[in-house]
Protein backbone atom coordinates (compact mmCIF):
# COMPACT_ATOMS: atom_id res chain seq x y z
CA UNK A 1 0.00 0.00 0.00
CA UNK A 2 1.26 3.73 -0.62
CA UNK A 3 0.19 6.91 0.87
CA UNK A 4 1.73 10.14 1.00
CA UNK A 5 2.41 10.67 4.98
CA UNK A 6 1.58 7.70 7.62
CA UNK A 7 0.62 9.36 11.00
CA UNK A 8 1.62 7.22 14.15
CA UNK A 9 -0.50 7.77 17.22
CA UNK A 10 -4.20 8.52 17.18
CA UNK A 11 -3.92 11.01 19.90
CA UNK A 12 -5.04 14.65 19.38
CA UNK A 13 -2.03 15.32 17.31
CA UNK A 14 -2.46 12.25 15.12
CA UNK A 15 -5.85 12.90 14.53
CA UNK A 16 -5.89 16.63 14.09
CA UNK A 17 -3.08 16.24 11.58
CA UNK A 18 -4.63 13.53 9.64
CA UNK A 19 -7.93 15.90 9.20
CA UNK A 20 -5.96 19.12 8.46
CA UNK A 21 -4.21 17.19 5.44
CA UNK A 22 -7.27 15.34 4.41
CA UNK A 23 -9.14 19.23 4.04
CA UNK A 24 -5.95 19.89 1.42
CA UNK A 25 -6.37 16.95 -0.80
CA UNK A 26 -3.22 15.27 1.18
CA UNK A 27 -3.62 11.68 1.98
CA UNK A 28 -2.98 9.82 5.06
CA UNK A 29 -3.20 6.92 7.10
CA UNK A 30 -3.10 6.79 10.79
CA UNK A 31 -1.72 4.18 12.64
CA UNK A 32 -2.73 3.47 16.20
CA UNK A 33 -1.39 0.94 18.79
CA UNK A 34 -4.62 0.79 21.04
CA UNK A 35 -8.29 -0.07 20.71
CA UNK A 36 -10.77 3.01 20.14
CA UNK A 37 -12.25 2.14 23.50
CA UNK A 38 -8.37 2.72 25.51
CA UNK A 39 -7.66 6.75 23.26
CA UNK A 40 -11.13 6.87 24.15
CA UNK A 41 -11.26 6.17 28.42
CA UNK A 42 -8.07 8.69 28.93
CA UNK A 43 -8.60 11.30 31.04
CA UNK A 44 -6.31 14.46 30.46
CA UNK A 45 -6.62 17.81 31.13
CA UNK A 46 -9.25 20.62 29.43
CA UNK A 47 -8.23 24.23 28.58
CA UNK A 48 -8.21 24.92 24.67
CA UNK A 49 -6.28 27.91 23.22
CA UNK A 50 -6.89 29.96 20.34
CA UNK A 51 -4.93 28.04 18.14
CA UNK A 52 -6.67 24.75 19.36
CA UNK A 53 -10.29 26.04 18.89
CA UNK A 54 -9.41 27.94 15.41
CA UNK A 55 -8.25 24.27 14.20
CA UNK A 56 -11.27 22.31 15.59
CA UNK A 57 -13.19 25.33 13.79
CA UNK A 58 -11.14 25.02 10.69
CA UNK A 59 -12.02 21.22 9.89
CA UNK A 60 -15.84 21.38 11.33
CA UNK A 61 -15.14 19.66 14.02
CA UNK A 62 -16.60 22.19 16.64
CA UNK A 63 -20.26 21.05 17.14
CA UNK A 64 -19.35 19.55 20.69
CA UNK A 65 -17.11 22.50 21.66
CA UNK A 66 -19.93 25.12 20.45
CA UNK A 67 -22.11 23.09 22.46
CA UNK A 68 -20.33 22.02 25.52
CA UNK A 69 -17.47 24.33 25.99
CA UNK A 70 -17.16 27.01 28.77
CA UNK A 71 -15.71 29.93 27.19
CA UNK A 72 -13.47 31.31 30.10
CA UNK A 73 -12.49 35.30 30.42
CA UNK A 74 -9.95 34.92 33.45
CA UNK A 75 -9.15 32.58 36.22
CA UNK A 76 -8.22 32.66 39.69
CA UNK A 77 -4.33 32.34 41.76
CA UNK A 78 -4.62 31.75 45.65
CA UNK A 79 -2.02 32.23 48.19
CA UNK A 80 -2.67 30.37 51.64
CA UNK A 81 -6.87 30.89 50.39
CA UNK A 82 -6.57 34.09 49.80
CA UNK A 83 -8.02 34.65 46.25
CA UNK A 84 -7.35 36.88 43.39
CA UNK A 85 -8.44 37.10 39.64
CA UNK A 86 -6.58 37.57 36.53
CA UNK A 87 -9.28 38.94 34.13
CA UNK A 88 -7.30 37.20 30.66
CA UNK A 89 -10.21 38.97 28.80
CA UNK A 90 -8.99 42.61 29.58
CA UNK A 91 -5.37 41.98 29.97
CA UNK A 92 -4.81 40.58 26.71
CA UNK A 93 -7.01 42.56 24.62
CA UNK A 94 -10.35 40.44 24.67
CA UNK A 95 -8.88 36.95 24.57
CA UNK A 96 -10.08 34.20 26.23
CA UNK A 97 -10.15 30.33 26.66
CA UNK A 98 -12.38 27.42 26.51
CA UNK A 99 -12.80 24.88 29.16
CA UNK A 100 -13.70 21.95 27.17
CA UNK A 101 -12.24 18.52 28.18
CA UNK A 102 -9.25 16.30 25.85
CA UNK A 103 -10.97 12.94 26.08
CA UNK A 104 -14.35 14.79 24.31
CA UNK A 105 -11.66 16.46 21.85
CA UNK A 106 -10.11 13.24 20.64
CA UNK A 107 -13.69 11.43 20.66
CA UNK A 108 -14.75 14.19 18.20
CA UNK A 109 -11.69 14.31 15.97
CA UNK A 110 -12.26 10.15 15.76
CA UNK A 111 -15.87 10.46 14.56
CA UNK A 112 -14.96 12.74 12.14
CA UNK A 113 -13.03 9.68 10.67
CA UNK A 114 -16.60 8.08 9.95
CA UNK A 115 -17.01 9.98 6.88
CA UNK A 116 -13.31 8.63 6.12
CA UNK A 117 -13.07 5.12 6.25
CA UNK A 118 -9.76 3.20 6.03
CA UNK A 119 -7.87 6.27 7.11
CA UNK A 120 -7.30 5.54 10.82
CA UNK A 121 -6.54 1.78 12.20
CA UNK A 122 -6.46 0.83 15.42
CA UNK A 123 -4.92 -1.70 16.80
CA UNK A 124 -1.93 -1.32 14.55
CA UNK A 125 0.94 -3.63 16.40
CA UNK A 126 4.49 -3.49 16.28
CA UNK A 127 4.75 -0.19 13.92
CA UNK A 128 8.31 0.15 12.60
CA UNK A 129 9.74 2.49 10.98
CA UNK A 130 11.96 1.96 7.86
CA UNK A 131 14.44 3.73 5.87
CA UNK A 132 13.42 7.40 7.60
CA UNK A 133 16.85 9.20 6.45
CA UNK A 134 16.73 7.64 2.56
CA UNK A 135 14.42 7.92 0.04
CA UNK A 136 11.91 5.35 0.47
CA UNK A 137 10.12 5.59 3.70
CA UNK A 138 7.92 2.95 4.49
CA UNK A 139 6.00 1.73 8.17
CA UNK A 140 5.13 -1.65 8.73
CA UNK A 141 2.35 -2.83 10.74
CA UNK A 142 0.56 -5.75 12.34
CA UNK A 143 -2.56 -6.59 12.37
CA UNK A 144 -5.05 -9.48 12.25
CA UNK A 145 -2.07 -11.88 12.41
CA UNK A 146 -0.55 -10.02 8.93
CA UNK A 147 2.43 -7.34 8.10
CA UNK A 148 1.13 -4.68 6.34
CA UNK A 149 3.53 -2.65 4.57
CA UNK A 150 2.81 0.86 3.67
CA UNK A 151 5.12 3.19 1.54
CA UNK A 152 5.20 6.77 1.60
CA UNK A 153 6.96 10.20 1.20
CA UNK A 154 6.49 11.46 4.72
CA UNK A 155 6.09 10.06 8.37
CA UNK A 156 4.71 11.88 11.27
CA UNK A 157 5.51 10.93 14.46
CA UNK A 158 2.58 11.67 16.80
CA UNK A 159 3.00 8.83 19.21
CA UNK A 160 3.36 10.47 22.24
CA UNK A 161 6.38 10.02 24.77
CA UNK A 162 6.58 6.54 25.14
CA UNK A 163 6.41 6.19 21.33
CA UNK A 164 8.51 4.40 18.52
CA UNK A 165 9.05 7.42 16.40
CA UNK A 166 11.53 9.06 18.81
CA UNK A 167 12.62 5.58 20.29
CA UNK A 168 13.80 4.98 16.39
CA UNK A 169 16.10 7.74 16.24
CA UNK A 170 19.91 7.25 16.04
CA UNK A 171 21.74 8.53 18.64
CA UNK A 172 23.54 11.47 17.18
CA UNK A 173 19.39 12.44 15.75
CA UNK A 174 19.32 14.86 18.82
CA UNK A 175 19.45 16.04 22.01
CA UNK A 176 16.87 15.75 24.80
CA UNK A 177 16.27 18.27 27.33
CA UNK A 178 14.53 17.16 31.01
CA UNK A 179 13.30 18.48 34.19
CA UNK A 180 11.53 15.61 36.53
CA UNK A 181 9.72 17.64 39.50
CA UNK A 182 10.02 15.75 43.07
CA UNK A 183 6.04 15.54 43.12
CA UNK A 184 2.61 14.38 40.89
CA UNK A 185 -0.59 15.40 40.94
CA UNK A 186 -3.56 13.73 42.41
CA UNK A 187 -6.42 14.22 40.09
CA UNK A 188 -10.33 13.57 41.52
CA UNK A 189 -13.20 13.73 38.64
CA UNK A 190 -16.64 13.77 40.20
CA UNK A 191 -20.23 14.56 38.75
CA UNK A 192 -20.67 17.40 41.29
CA UNK A 193 -21.14 21.41 40.47
CA UNK A 194 -17.96 23.19 40.30
CA UNK A 195 -17.13 24.93 43.63
CA UNK A 196 -16.54 28.10 41.45
CA UNK A 197 -17.38 29.48 38.49
CA UNK A 198 -13.47 29.76 37.05
CA UNK A 199 -10.18 27.60 37.85
CA UNK A 200 -8.41 28.04 41.17
CA UNK A 201 -4.54 27.63 41.27
CA UNK A 202 -3.65 27.77 44.68
CA UNK A 203 -0.62 27.91 46.46
CA UNK A 204 -0.76 26.29 49.64
CA UNK A 205 1.57 25.30 52.86
CA UNK A 206 0.49 22.44 52.59
CA UNK A 207 0.84 22.07 48.84
CA UNK A 208 -0.82 22.76 45.59
CA UNK A 209 -4.09 22.44 44.24
CA UNK A 210 -6.46 23.07 41.48
CA UNK A 211 -9.98 23.54 41.18
CA UNK A 212 -11.19 22.77 37.42
CA UNK A 213 -14.08 21.17 35.86
CA UNK A 214 -15.68 19.52 32.80
CA UNK A 215 -19.37 20.86 33.12
CA UNK A 216 -21.10 22.41 35.07
CA UNK A 217 -22.09 19.20 36.60
CA UNK A 218 -18.90 17.34 36.55
CA UNK A 219 -15.94 18.88 38.57
CA UNK A 220 -11.92 18.13 38.18
CA UNK A 221 -9.63 18.59 41.18
CA UNK A 222 -6.40 18.27 41.98
CA UNK A 223 -3.69 18.38 45.16
CA UNK A 224 0.22 17.89 45.13
CA UNK A 225 1.22 14.60 46.51
CA UNK A 226 4.57 13.13 46.84
CA UNK A 227 6.10 11.31 43.73
CA UNK A 228 5.79 7.90 45.79
CA UNK A 229 2.48 8.55 47.14
CA UNK A 230 0.08 5.51 47.22
CA UNK A 231 -3.41 6.15 46.30
CA UNK A 232 -5.05 4.52 48.47
CA UNK A 233 -3.93 6.39 50.94
CA UNK A 234 -6.46 8.99 49.47
CA UNK A 235 -9.88 7.99 50.12
CA UNK A 236 -12.14 10.07 48.74
CA UNK A 237 -13.40 12.07 51.96
CA UNK A 238 -9.97 12.46 52.83
CA UNK A 239 -9.06 14.40 49.55
CA UNK A 240 -12.41 16.42 49.68
CA UNK A 241 -11.10 17.74 53.18
CA UNK A 242 -7.60 18.39 51.73
CA UNK A 243 -8.88 20.26 49.02
CA UNK A 244 -11.04 22.68 51.14
CA UNK A 245 -8.05 23.53 53.28
CA UNK A 246 -6.01 24.27 50.46
CA UNK A 247 -8.42 25.96 48.26
CA UNK A 248 -8.85 28.40 51.69
CA UNK A 249 -12.11 29.53 53.94
CA UNK A 250 -13.60 31.72 51.06
CA UNK A 251 -14.24 28.74 48.66
CA UNK A 252 -14.58 26.22 50.77
CA UNK A 253 -17.88 26.23 51.73
CA UNK A 254 -18.57 26.10 47.52
CA UNK A 255 -17.25 22.54 47.24
CA UNK A 256 -19.66 20.03 46.78
CA UNK A 257 -18.38 16.52 47.23
CA UNK A 258 -19.46 13.30 45.56
CA UNK A 259 -17.56 10.10 44.95
CA UNK A 260 -15.06 9.92 42.24
CA UNK A 261 -15.72 8.39 38.79
CA UNK A 262 -11.97 8.92 38.25
CA UNK A 263 -9.12 8.99 41.03
CA UNK A 264 -5.24 9.02 39.68
CA UNK A 265 -1.57 10.50 40.32
CA UNK A 266 -0.14 11.65 37.37
CA UNK A 267 4.20 12.56 37.77
CA UNK A 268 5.37 15.55 36.20
CA UNK A 269 7.86 16.85 33.93
CA UNK A 270 9.21 18.95 31.52
CA UNK A 271 11.11 17.37 28.48
CA UNK A 272 11.68 18.39 24.78
CA UNK A 273 13.88 16.51 21.55
CA UNK A 274 15.56 18.68 19.67
CA UNK A 275 15.08 19.01 16.50
CA UNK A 276 11.95 17.50 15.88
CA UNK A 277 12.63 16.40 12.73
CA UNK A 278 14.96 13.67 11.42
CA UNK A 279 14.81 12.77 7.34
CA UNK A 280 10.97 11.71 6.68
CA UNK A 281 10.18 11.46 9.96
CA UNK A 282 8.44 14.89 11.70
CA UNK A 283 8.16 14.74 15.03
CA UNK A 284 4.94 16.40 16.84
CA UNK A 285 2.98 16.30 20.43
CA UNK A 286 4.05 14.58 23.13
CA UNK A 287 6.36 12.61 20.89
CA UNK A 288 8.99 15.95 20.92
CA UNK A 289 8.11 17.71 24.23
CA UNK A 290 5.76 17.15 27.52
CA UNK A 291 5.19 20.16 29.66
CA UNK A 292 4.13 19.77 33.41
CA UNK A 293 0.38 20.67 33.67
CA UNK A 294 0.33 23.32 35.20
CA UNK A 295 -0.24 26.06 32.29
CA UNK A 296 -2.67 23.58 30.29
CA UNK A 297 -0.51 23.46 27.53
CA UNK A 298 0.42 20.11 26.39
CA UNK A 299 -2.63 19.79 24.85
CA UNK A 300 -2.08 23.19 22.88
CA UNK A 301 1.52 22.76 22.17
CA UNK A 302 0.42 19.32 19.83
CA UNK A 303 -1.98 21.32 18.09
CA UNK A 304 0.22 24.40 17.22
CA UNK A 305 2.87 21.62 16.00
CA UNK A 306 0.44 20.17 13.46
CA UNK A 307 -0.63 23.18 12.27
CA UNK A 308 2.82 24.33 11.63
CA UNK A 309 3.61 20.76 10.23
CA UNK A 310 0.29 20.71 8.15
CA UNK A 311 1.17 23.59 6.45
CA UNK A 312 4.42 22.67 5.20
CA UNK A 313 3.41 19.45 3.88
CA UNK A 314 0.11 20.98 2.12
CA UNK A 315 2.97 23.69 0.84
CA UNK A 316 5.15 20.18 -0.33
CA UNK A 317 2.23 18.50 -2.26
CA UNK A 318 0.54 22.13 -3.78
CA UNK A 319 4.25 23.80 -4.30
CA UNK A 320 6.65 21.05 -4.44
CA UNK A 321 9.12 23.68 -2.65
CA UNK A 322 10.03 21.26 1.27
CA UNK A 323 11.08 25.33 2.73
CA UNK A 324 8.66 25.25 5.01
CA UNK A 325 9.08 21.19 6.22
CA UNK A 326 13.02 22.61 6.52
CA UNK A 327 11.84 25.15 9.08
CA UNK A 328 9.13 23.12 10.42
CA UNK A 329 11.68 22.02 13.92
CA UNK A 330 12.87 25.31 14.35
CA UNK A 331 9.70 27.26 14.23
CA UNK A 332 7.58 24.05 16.49
CA UNK A 333 10.62 24.08 18.73
CA UNK A 334 10.66 28.73 19.48
CA UNK A 335 6.68 28.04 20.40
CA UNK A 336 8.20 24.81 22.69
CA UNK A 337 10.38 26.84 24.69
CA UNK A 338 8.34 29.58 25.45
CA UNK A 339 5.73 27.16 26.40
CA UNK A 340 7.88 25.11 28.75
CA UNK A 341 9.23 28.21 30.30
CA UNK A 342 6.00 29.19 31.40
CA UNK A 343 4.99 26.21 32.18
CA UNK A 344 8.15 25.67 34.67
CA UNK A 345 7.72 29.20 36.21
CA UNK A 346 3.80 28.40 36.86
CA UNK A 347 4.83 25.00 38.24
CA UNK A 348 7.81 26.58 40.42
CA UNK A 349 5.84 29.98 41.87
CA UNK A 350 2.57 27.30 42.96
CA UNK A 351 4.00 24.29 44.02
CA UNK A 352 5.89 23.10 47.52
CA UNK A 353 9.40 21.67 46.42
CA UNK A 354 10.70 19.32 48.87
CA UNK A 355 14.05 21.39 49.33
CA UNK A 356 12.93 24.44 49.39
CA UNK A 357 13.11 26.51 52.99
CA UNK A 358 11.67 29.25 54.59
CA UNK A 359 13.44 32.20 52.33
CA UNK A 360 12.28 29.97 49.19
CA UNK A 361 8.57 30.48 50.77
CA UNK A 362 8.72 34.04 51.23
CA UNK A 363 10.12 34.39 47.67
CA UNK A 364 6.80 32.65 46.05
CA UNK A 365 4.80 34.37 48.31
CA UNK A 366 6.81 37.99 47.17
CA UNK A 367 6.11 36.59 43.61
CA UNK A 368 2.62 36.18 44.10
CA UNK A 369 2.42 39.73 46.04
CA UNK A 370 3.70 41.64 43.48
CA UNK A 371 1.51 39.72 40.47
CA UNK A 372 -1.78 40.66 42.68
CA UNK A 373 -0.40 43.98 42.55
CA UNK A 374 1.28 45.03 39.19
CA UNK A 375 -1.23 45.02 35.90
CA UNK A 376 2.20 44.49 33.82
CA UNK A 377 2.92 41.05 35.76
CA UNK A 378 -0.79 39.78 34.94
CA UNK A 379 -0.56 41.10 31.66
CA UNK A 380 2.67 38.66 31.43
CA UNK A 381 0.89 35.92 33.12
CA UNK A 382 -2.19 36.25 31.07
CA UNK A 383 -0.66 36.10 27.78
CA UNK A 384 1.00 33.00 28.19
CA UNK A 385 -2.08 31.27 29.76
CA UNK A 386 -3.92 32.52 26.50
CA UNK A 387 -1.77 31.12 24.21
CA UNK A 388 1.67 32.96 22.52
CA UNK A 389 1.32 34.04 18.43
CA UNK A 390 2.68 30.71 16.27
N1 LIG B 1 2.41 2.52 17.55
C1 LIG B 1 1.20 3.13 17.32
N2 LIG B 1 0.64 4.04 18.18
C2 LIG B 1 1.34 4.36 19.27
C3 LIG B 1 2.60 3.78 19.56
C4 LIG B 1 3.14 2.84 18.65
N3 LIG B 1 4.32 2.25 18.86
N4 LIG B 1 3.05 4.30 20.75
C5 LIG B 1 2.10 5.16 21.17
N5 LIG B 1 1.06 5.20 20.29
C6 LIG B 1 -0.17 5.98 20.41
C7 LIG B 1 -0.72 6.01 21.83
O1 LIG B 1 -1.47 4.85 22.13
C8 LIG B 1 -1.55 7.28 21.82
O2 LIG B 1 -2.89 7.02 21.47
O3 LIG B 1 0.12 7.32 20.12
C9 LIG B 1 -0.88 8.15 20.75
C10 LIG B 1 -0.19 9.39 21.32
O4 LIG B 1 -1.19 10.24 21.81
P1 LIG B 1 -0.94 11.27 23.03
O5 LIG B 1 -0.10 10.65 24.05
O6 LIG B 1 -2.27 11.80 23.40
O7 LIG B 1 -0.04 12.41 22.39
P2 LIG B 1 -0.41 13.69 21.50
O8 LIG B 1 -1.39 13.35 20.42
O9 LIG B 1 0.87 14.29 21.16
O10 LIG B 1 -1.24 14.63 22.50
C11 LIG B 1 -0.62 15.39 23.43
O11 LIG B 1 -1.90 14.49 25.14
O12 LIG B 1 -0.89 13.58 26.97
C12 LIG B 1 -1.59 14.63 26.53
O13 LIG B 1 -0.85 16.37 27.89
C13 LIG B 1 -0.72 15.77 26.65
O14 LIG B 1 -2.35 17.13 26.11
C14 LIG B 1 -1.21 16.55 25.58
C15 LIG B 1 -1.63 15.67 24.50
C1 LIG C 1 -7.96 20.19 33.92
O1 LIG C 1 -9.10 20.68 33.83
O2 LIG C 1 -7.76 18.98 33.94
C2 LIG C 1 -6.80 21.13 33.99
C3 LIG C 1 -7.02 22.48 33.86
C4 LIG C 1 -5.95 23.36 33.93
C5 LIG C 1 -4.68 22.89 34.13
C6 LIG C 1 -4.46 21.53 34.23
C7 LIG C 1 -5.53 20.64 34.15
O3 LIG C 1 -3.66 23.75 34.22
Amino acid sequence: MRTQVVIIGAGPAGLMLSHLLHRQGVASLVLERRSVEYVLGRIRAGVLEQVTTDLLREIGVDAGMARDGLKHEGFCLALDGDMFRIDMHDLTGGKSVMVYGQTQVTKDLVEAFAARPGELIFGAENVTLHDIAGHAPSVTYEKDGRIHQVMCDYIAGCDGYHGVCRASLPAHAGRAFERAYPFGWLGILADVPPCHEELIYSNHERGFALASMRSPTRSRYYVQVPSDEDLAEWPDSRLWDELATRLGPEVAPCIQTGPSIEKSIAGLKSFVFEPMRYGKLFLAGDAAHIVPPTGAKGLNLAMSDVKLLSRALIARYAEGTETELEQYSARALARVWKAERFSWWFTSITHRFPTMDAFDRKMQMAELAYIRGSRAAQAVMAENYVGLPI
